[in-house]
């Protein structure tokens, strides 16, 4: 089936975005903000409301676009904790989220996850992890901490455009690292026997885990 075709169709049919989502969707595009997809948004938002998840963590904020998407499909009485490290991305985000009228339910940590994901505790009902791609398998021990029995844990850009299927000597070798990471962090978590994971082709791929 023709990807790009069935995305088009599904987009003429999905709901639209809430207007302001739209604008904050449409300004982050306009600035080469990497923000997720369409059907990536679709699925989060079904996700969450069979989920119903009263507490979030997203790791990769941006500008605000995913944490708010988030915050609209799970309700007022559910708590964001989302974590962003580059800097130039920190005013947009606070911005976003108030315009958005989200912010009352966002706690918003700036610096690099790997330093943060230490220091926190409690549980998780659902993680978005959505950062760089090479850190994931290094991030993977404090987000199964960060879970509970029935917590969710949904990865974007897993399929790298097609290249995890590709050998490692097919891969540029500039991307090699990248590359051997992601297809370790995803065997990790495909073997995990706390977990039940598969991975679905929509986007740029998502990795989706239930902690049983
Ligand atoms: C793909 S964007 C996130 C998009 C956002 N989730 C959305 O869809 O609206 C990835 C973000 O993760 C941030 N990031 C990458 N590595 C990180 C790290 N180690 N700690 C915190 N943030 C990180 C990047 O600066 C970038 O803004």
């Amino acid at each position: 089936m023709d990807q790009q075709r069935l995305e088009t169709y599904l987009a003429s049919i999905a709901p639209a975005l809430p207007p302001v989502l739209a604008e904050i969707e449409a300004e982050a595009l306009e600035q080469y903000v990497p923000i997720i997809r369409k059907s990536a948004q679709r699925y989060l938002q079904w996700l969450i409301a069979v989920q119903k998840p009263k507490r979030i963590l997203e790791i990769g904020t941006a500008v605000g676009f995913s944490g708010s998407l988030m915050a609209y499909a799970a309700g007022k009485d559910c708590k964001i904790t989302t974590i962003e490290n580059y800097e130039k991305r920190f005013e947009k985000a606070e911005a976003n989220f108030k315009k958005a009228g989200v912010w009352d339910q966002i706690r918003f940590l700036k610096g690099d996850a790997a330093e943060i994901l230490p220091t926190l505790d409690g549980s998780y009902d659902f993680v978005f992890m959505d950062a760089s791609k090479g850190q994931y398998i290094y991030f993977w021990e404090d987000v199964k901490r960060l879970m509970h029995s029935g917590s969710v844990l949904v990865t974007d850009n897993v399929l790298q455009e097609g290249n995890i299927l590709d050998s490692h000597y097919a891969v540029c070798r500039r991307d090699r690292t990248i590359h051997k990471r992601m297809r370790e962090f995803l065997a990790m978590q495909m073997q995990d026997e706390a977990f039940a994971c598969d991975i679905l082709p929509m986007g740029d791929g998502l990795s989706v885990c239930l902690k049983k």
